[in-house]
């Protein structure tokens, strides 16, 4: 596993490799702490014979063109790697961006692939809207190992699986889902944004490539979007062409600030699991919350796979509020009076980071469906899902229990 300095080793802890791996001033005259932010297009061939050498040996030089990369982007991506127990990394502009040059590298067209029916809906359109005109086809399906057999056809090349999925936070059985797609010769591929590396690692399951949404969990502070893409060596050098020519790469500082929240991602992570089941708890005996979603609640529909697979719930929990009755007005107006009503999450998209977030996926992510259809794609407008952040439990509780006593 590559991570940077000589001292940091594979079997490190991971508060340990997320404050040192990646990191490597053997080079650097100045023996800097910190990798600088390399902020160059460009990079000086000293000898004619450097470019004979970057030729034979392309993917062992540091740095040519800042589309290729940046020093300061490889040190963020050998620290990503470490964090995933991964043999490489690439980072990439944005979450969706991860998944499209994942996607891309991996299938051609006439190509399927098999999607969770449960999922941000962001990738949905990217899928539906998108790589369906260049020639892919893919086929959606119910969280079951089952679901995903039948789904496959003899061209499908790939299994996309979102775990745990937005807003539900349910999952599959993923060495299940890994070893049927090994007999068939398939490709898993998992966006484990929500979890995070900290809580799960798929590539120890035998998934072929994580994706994540960087701008989430693993930068922490909802200043930054980007994504990364890990895997072998022999995946993540397959599918850098595509990053590359699509010139997808993130720019040095984006890279630094990822890296610099890297360095607290553990204590971070370790608050947000906290927080997050001390609030689900709350929230499950509260008399004017209907129901609540948080994997590591036993009420969860897949309690038993999070306790398999996740070390710790992450900070969203989905629920319901009461509404005087189910009608979808009645249900919007209870959750919009009580998301009004709080004064610490903010009522803002993306999660994930240290502020809480509090989001209304009918007026966000499915504000362009009728009511009825958000009902029929699972979304009951007296959803509300809260991204909770590292402020201090108690104050959550006590905004959440004001903002109840609105409805
Ligand atoms: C599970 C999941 N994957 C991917 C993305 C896309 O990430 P980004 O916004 O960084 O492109 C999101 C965004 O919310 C997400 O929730």
């Amino acid at each position: 596993m590559p991570t940077g300095r000589k001292t940091i080793l594979p079997q490190s802890g991971f508060s340990t490799r997320s404050v040192h791996a990646g990191h490597d001033n053997s080079n650097d005259p100045h023996r800097s702490l910190i990798t600088p932010i390399y902020q160059t297009a460009s990079y000086e061939f000293e000898h004619v014979s450097d470019l004979w050498d970057f030729y034979e040996k392309r993917s062992t030089r540091l740095a040519e063109y800042a589309r290729y990369g940046t020093p300061t982007q490889r040190a963020l991506e050998l620290a990503l790697a470490a964090l995933d127990n991964a043999e490489n990394a690439l980072v990439t502009s944005s979450g969706m961006n991860a998944i499209t040059t994942a996607l891309m590298g991996l299938m051609q067209a006439g190509d399927h692939f098999v999607c969770l029916a449960e999922g941000y809906r962001g990738t949905f359109k990217l899928f539906d809207q998108h790589l369906t005109r260049f020639g892919l086809s893919l086929t959606y399906c119910d969280l079951t190992l089952a679901a995903i057999e039948k789904a496959c056809t003899p061209k499908t090349k790939v299994i996309f699986l979102e775990l745990p999925t937005n807003p539900y936070l349910k999952l599959v059985d993923l060495e299940e889902v890994v070893r049927f797609a090994r007999t068939k010769g398939l490709m898993t591929v998992v966006d484990a944004t929500f979890a995070s590396p900290y809580n799960m690692n798929p590539l120890d399951y035998g998934a072929d490539l994580v994706v994540h949404s960087l701008t989430k969990y693993i930068n922490g502070h909802n200043d930054v979007v980007a994504g990364a893409v890990l895997g072998s060596k022999e995946l993540v050098e397959k599918i850098k062409p595509v990053r590359n020519l699509l010139g997808s790469n993130p720019d040095a500082h984006m890279c630094y600030l990822i890296s610099r929240g890297i360095k607290t991602f553990a204590l971070r992570m370790e608050k947000h699991n906290r927080s997050s089941l001390a609030v689900a708890e709350f929230l499950e005996k509260h008399k004017n919350i209907e129901r609540v979603w948080y994997p590591m609640l036993a009420s969860h529909p897949h309690h038993a796979l999070a306790k398999k697979y996740l070390r710790g719930g992450s900070g969203i929990v989905t629920f319901t509020v009461e509404a005087k009755d189910d009608s979808q007005t009645e249900r919007l107006k209870a959750s919009t009076a009580f998301v009004e009503a709080l004064k610490i999450p903010t009522h803002a998209a993306s999660l994930g980071g240290v502020e809480s977030l509090v989001h209304q996926p009918t007026v966000m992510n499915y504000y362009d469906l009728s009511p009825d259809a958000r009902l029929a794609a699972g979304i009951p407008d007296n959803l509300v899902r809260l991204s909770v952040g590292i402020e201090d439990t108690d104050d959550l509780i006590a905004d959440l229990d004001e903002a109840l006593k609105r409805i």
